[in-house]
């Protein structure tokens, strides 16, 4: 069993990041911090309990991490996820337990992250990275002491194809999707993200999930029917937890359709950054389970070294150029940054029916 430690801002696809790594038996995940990002710390904070009471491990401690970047004011998405951060439905229940306050939740990461065996838990970002720069500025023995390091983060390469994006009026093409060329968890604190591109020993074991990824695992309506009604189609009428789910991808679909044009149903890009601790590409757990590795492509192999452009202001540079906050990533021989390019769509929507089960049953 692989220990993590996931970082959030609950968010609609964060949501089913969590039911991943709370839920799949070769997972132990040892706590979650949250962060500023889709909404203010405080929502995100009630959001990630929410979940966890929903899925059935109101067991897992929630530490509320930073409230801001480290040198700029916080930027949320109440049009993509709402005002709460997490709208769209009645049902999701609220926490049975308060956040946990008397522990610094940097402090709270390091220690239960060098409990763990060296080498082998893994650290998983899906919102803005200033609590992950904080943990490896302050305790950089953390960064030796992991397997691995997962982030939601970041747009490269070329412009969507599958899914063409026309926020800004005008443009024809776009690979960011808060400025042209900006991804928004990478865009909301800059610096905190080029520092982790930057620590060398780092970089060898980091994961970036980026959007022309992630806007290839679109959450369709025939998706969302299956997210209700299960795999095989219920005959009996679904369980709280997938008319919850349903809801929130509806709300996300919503969302997707008016700020972006996408009908098609909207990327649920956090769950990738947890699958792929589960995947062909972790060698620890392709080797143990040669059979259900979830099946990703990283183009054989190929590494970058990753650069964040951290000059200009946030609002000051979205309809012009785009560049606050835009990954660059430089291909690098041996020691880069991982980006997987594709991923096996069955592969993972059975993933996350098959944690929805196991939710269930719990
Ligand atoms: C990322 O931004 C957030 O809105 C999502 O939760 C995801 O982490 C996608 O750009
Ligand atoms: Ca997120």
């Amino acid at each position: 069993v692989t220990p993590l430690w996931l970082d959030c801002d609950p968010g609609h696809d964060d949501a089913f990041a969590i039911l991943i790594a709370a839920h799949h038996p070769s997972l132990k995940l040892l706590g979650i911090t949250t962060i500023h990002g889709n909404a203010s710390l405080k929502n995100t904070t009630a959001n990630a309990g929410s979940v966890l009471e929903a899925i059935g491990r109101p067991d897992i401690p929630v530490y509320p991490g930073s409230r801001k970047p480290f040198c700029r004011p916080a930027v949320h998405a109440p049009d993509i996820h709402g005002e709460s951060g997490l709208d769209g439905t009645d049902l999701l229940p609220k926490a049975r337990f308060p956040p946990v306050t008397d522990k610094n939740p940097i402090l709270a990461m390091r220690d239960a992250l060098l409990a763990e065996p060296k080498g082998k838990p893994w650290v998983v970002a899906t919102g803005t990275l200033t609590n992950i720069a904080l943990l490896f500025a302050t305790f950089p023995e953390v960064a030796e002491h992991i397997q691995g390091l997962s982030i939601m983060g970041g747009a490269v390469g070329e412009e969507f194809t599958t899914a063409p994006m026309s926020r800004l009026p005008g443009e024809q093409s776009r690979i960011g999707n808060t400025t042209p060329f900006a991804e928004f968890n990478i865009y909301c604190d800059p610096e905190a993200s080029e520092s982790i591109f930057s620590n060398s020993v780092l970089a060898p074991k980091t994961f970036l999930i980026t959007l022309d990824l992630t806007h290839q695992v679109l959450a369709s309506t025939a998706i969302q029917d299956r997210i209700l009604n299960g795999a095989s189609g219920h005959s009996e009428s679904p369980t709280v937890l997938r008319q919850i789910l349903h809801a929130l991808l509806g709300f996300f679909s919503t969302t997707y359709a008016t700020v972006f044009g996408l009908t098609t149903g909207p990327p649920l890009h956090d769950p990738l950054a947890v699958a792929i601790i589960l995947s062909n590409l972790n060698p620890e757990f392709a080797k143990k389970h040669p059979r259900t590795a979830l099946k990703f492509d990283d183009k054989g192999g190929e590494r970058f070294a990753v650069k964040v452009v951290t000059d200009g202001q946030h609002g000051q540079d979205v309809s012009v150029t785009g560049q606050l906050g835009r990954t660059i990533a430089f291909p690098k021989e041996g020691h880069g940054v991982a980006i997987p390019r594709g991923v096996d769509l069955d592969g993972f929507w059975n993933l996350i029916d098959y944690c929805i089960q196991r939710a269930d049953e719990c």
